[in-house]
């Protein structure tokens, strides 16, 4: 239950070396600064893995993971965060200590904890609750499953949970209390059969209730809190993924709880559930860092399809490289829950294999739309079609659509063309790449540094003036700033010190997404590099500051402190432009 100190970590890495740490599991070879191997993660049959002595990270192109030896171990060994730290400690034969100590007590250290603790009070629950039992076993569930999602029970009472936690503050920042106005707080689920919903690390973040009585709400959410986004978050993604070692070859999408439970005991392990939403653009993505295709499975009705059409809209930007959508309906009167009941895993798997492609669908639902038969319904169609064409990056899906539309419209290439991408925009110069994630202006050299330092941390001693660099209001340099203060404060550490040390936060995603490998540059040209994209920075942040400080004499009499500042940029930019 106790944290382990940042500083064991971080000293932890430095006796680490994660060539040797990944040796012992994949076959690696040099090439270069680096070494080779073929990805642990997929089948693939020539080397894009790759493990970086200098990072101390590994990068692996064809899962798209990377990280630290932690990562690693956690990837591959299928371990938690701690056991993964474990395992490096042994290694490295030290203890690993723990802050907070280890009483018999619930020790919370966040809502986390709060969360794990009623993960196991409603397990625990359901084993005495007899008719929460006998309703699992009506609906044909068997002891497994329910153990494989760590199912459990919500007792009828308004403080069963509650009187756990003498502090409620991290169960009811966690959701799981609701405060009283006067003063303490209650069970928010009373009388439910509890799914946990877990993070991709396994944790648990939230909870799905269903009611046992006539509760006009049948299932209840956690609500929104900092550990859990409706929109970002599936149930059984992390159950999915812990029945495969490799990377799973697609995950259907449904829309229960019970239905991914449900398929699960017969079997079908892939099932993931939105959480009583739409879904999401960064549903998509987070199931496209699982698995390179994803079924959708709705229902057959007017909602169902309205549903999947949704989700379609949000899969266009993300279905390229390789991935790909299908959109099943079910029977009427069925969900999947229902029906791999009636029909068997079997035939269920074999209606998923006859699931509609995306193009399919989409076409088929846009000539609903449009009469084919006359020239004008053709445009027409071109016309519905354009929107989401657009939204989607070149590759072969999108010019299978295009050619289908070809076929459909009866129109030659040229005027399809045309009609695609706009009179205004030539036609034979081929369509504009819509454009991916948008950096905003001034991010671009930011980003620059942040990656040259990765390569080279001791250059962060050659920075001086990091306080000029922070005043600027460009996002991302705070975390350059950061970065180069922290390599500043560790002149021996390496990119995946920094790394673990943003672990699960914004600037750690971002840091994993910039990263890269095999700089092509030598160290000379690393710094010379470095050195012009900081003073370039520089500049603007001093041409900034002075607008600032110009701004403000018109309004009122500067401070002399301010008149000095001002007096020392202008003389500071004005050096700067003789050199
Ligand atoms: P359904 O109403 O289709 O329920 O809701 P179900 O999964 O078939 O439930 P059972 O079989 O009667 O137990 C589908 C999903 O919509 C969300 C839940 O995520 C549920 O699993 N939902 C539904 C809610 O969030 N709240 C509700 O009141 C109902
Ligand atoms: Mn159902």
């Amino acid at each position: 239950m106790s944290r382990i100190p940042q500083g064991f970590i971080q000293d932890l890495l430095s006796r680490t070396d994660i060539v040797e740490v990944i040796g012992t599991r994949v076959e690696l070879k040099r090439a270069g600064k680096e070494f080779k191997g073929l990805s642990p993660f997929t089948n693939e049959k020539s080397p894009s893995f790759f493990v970086s002595p200098a990072k101390q990270m590994f990068f692996c192109f064809s899962s798209g993971k990377n990280g630290t030896a932690i990562n690693f171990l956690m990837e591959n060994d299928r371990l938690s965060f701690v056991e993964a730290v474990e395992e490096l400690a042994k290694r490295a034969g030290v203890q690993v200590p723990r802050e907070g100590g280890h009483s018999e007590q619930l020790v919370l250290e966040g809502p986390l904890d709060a969360l794990a603790a009623a993960e196991r009070f409603y397990r625990t629950q359901l084993k005495t609750h007899q008719p929460a039992i006998e309703y699992l076993k009506k609906r044909g569930l068997g002891g497994d499953t329910a153990k494989l999602f760590g199912i459990g029970y919500a007792p009828e009472s308004w403080d069963a949970l509650a009187r756990l936690f003498p502090d409620p503050e991290y169960a009811l920042t966690a959701g799981l209390l609701i405060q009283r106005d006067s003063g303490g707080a209650y069970d928010r689920f009373r009388n439910r059969v509890m799914f946990p919903i877990r993070d991709t690390r396994g944790r648990v973040i939230a909870f799905g209730g269903r009611t046992l009585a006539n509760d006009p709400a049948k299932y209840l959410n956690s609500p929104e809190t900092p550990l859990f986004h409706k929109g970002r978050n599936l149930f059984g993604l992390y159950e999915a993924k812990q029945s495969s070692k490799a990377d799973l070859p697609f995950l259907m999408v449904v829309e229960g709880y019970m239905d991914v439970v449900m398929l699960a005991h017969h079997g079908i392990r892939n099932a993931v559930a939105t959480l009583g939403t739409a879904t999401t653009r960064d549903h998509l993505s987070l199931l496209f860092k699982s698995t390179p295709r994803v079924v959708f499975c709705f229902d057959g009705d007017r909602a169902g399809r309205s549903a999947a059409w949704r989700a379609l809209e949000q899969a266009l930007p993300e279905v390229h490289e390789g991935r790909e959508c299908r959109f099943m309906f079910l029977p009427d009167g069925h969900d999947p829950d229902t029906l791999v009941q009636e029909i068997g895993a079997e035939a269920f798997r074999g209606l998923v294999g006859q699931a509609m492609s995306l193009s399919d669908f989409l076409l088929g639902e846009l000539k609903k739309e449009v009469n084919l038969g006359t020239r004008d319904g053709r445009a027409r169609l071109v016309g519905l079609a354009r929107p989401h064409l657009e939204r989607m990056r070149e590759g072969p899906l999108r010019s299978v659509i295009v050619s289908e539309l070809e076929h459909l419209t009866r129109l030659g290439r040229a005027d399809l063309d045309a009609l695609l991408t706009g009179h205004e925009r030539a036609a034979a110069s081929g369509r504009p790449a819509p454009s991916g994630r948008t950096e905003s202006p001034g991010a671009r050299p930011i980003k620059r540094a942040l990656q040259l330092l990765l390569e080279r941390p001791d250059m962060a001693q050659g920075v001086a003036h990091v306080g000029q660099l922070a005043a600027m209001p460009q996002p991302g340099i705070d975390m350059l700033v950061e970065a180069i203060e922290f390599f500043h404060e560790h002149p021996d550490s390496h990119a995946g010190q920094l790394l673990e040390l943003w672990r699960d936060t914004p600037k750690g995603a971002a840091l994993n997404r910039i990263i890269g490998v095999e700089e092509q540059l030598d160290e000379a040209a690393i710094g010379q590099e470095f050195a012009d994209t900081i003073g370039h920075l520089r500049m603007k942040a001093l041409r900034g500051r002075a607008q600032v400080l110009l701004e403000l004499a018109r309004e009122r009499e500067l401070a002399s402190a301010e008149t000095a500042e001002l007096e020392q940029i202008t003389r500071q930019l004005s050096d700067a432009r003789l050199v």
